[in-house]
């Protein structure tokens, strides 16, 4: 190989150098070769462990996860903010488990159950407002059915017969 050739390629090279060195890229982007890529700020996990990251280009959002909710009423919101999620407390809302239930928070969700004396349309112990279910009495056992005369109609609630 020539020096003459070395020395060309070398110059090329400084000239390549200089032009990476001169690209500079808006915030949120970082260089890549000859151009500007979209930084992905999510990898950092800025948002905390009660919220979800969502990359954009050039910038990011947190959003709560389920069952929580920002303390400044804001959906979208970033690092910057200072912004906490903290659990929902669904029961807040006397009538999210229908008649005849009662609700029990948790962190992240709640759950209602029957009161007692009833149960779960759908046989379950705990259930929430999204399936549906409603509370029904405790259908009559036949212990109580018992206590009536053969020929009597027998009334749950209070065990009475009917001649
Ligand atoms: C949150 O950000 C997404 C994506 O930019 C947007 O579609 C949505 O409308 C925003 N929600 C609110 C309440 O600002
Ligand atoms: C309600 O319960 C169902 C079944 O357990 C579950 O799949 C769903 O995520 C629950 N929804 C809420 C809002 O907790």
């Amino acid at each position: 190989m020539s020096r003459l050739y070395l020395l060309f390629l070398g110059v090329l090279l400084a000239e390549l150098n200089d032009e990476t060195a001169a690209v500079t890229c808006a915030p949120g982007f970082r260089v890549s070769g000859m151009s500007c890529i979209d930084e992905d700020e999510c990898e950092d996990e800025p948002c905390g462990l009660s919220a979800t990251c969502i990359n954009t280009q050039g910038s990011y959002y947190c959003q709560c996860v389920t069952g929580f909710w920002t303390n400044n009423d804001k959906v979208n919101f970033t690092a910057e903010e200072g912004v906490e999620c903290s659990d929902i407390n669904e029961c807040r809302d006397n009538n999210i488990c229908g008649p005849n239930a009662q609700c029990s928070n948790s962190v992240g969700s709640y759950y209602c159950t029957c009161r007692p004396g009833f149960v779960a349309s759908n046989g379950q112990e705990r259930f929430n407002a999204s399936q549906s279910v409603t509370c029904k009495e405790t259908p009559m056992s036949p212990e109580n059915k018992i206590s009536c005369a053969p020929d009597a109609e027998c009334h749950k609630t209070s065990v009475y017969c009917m001649e």
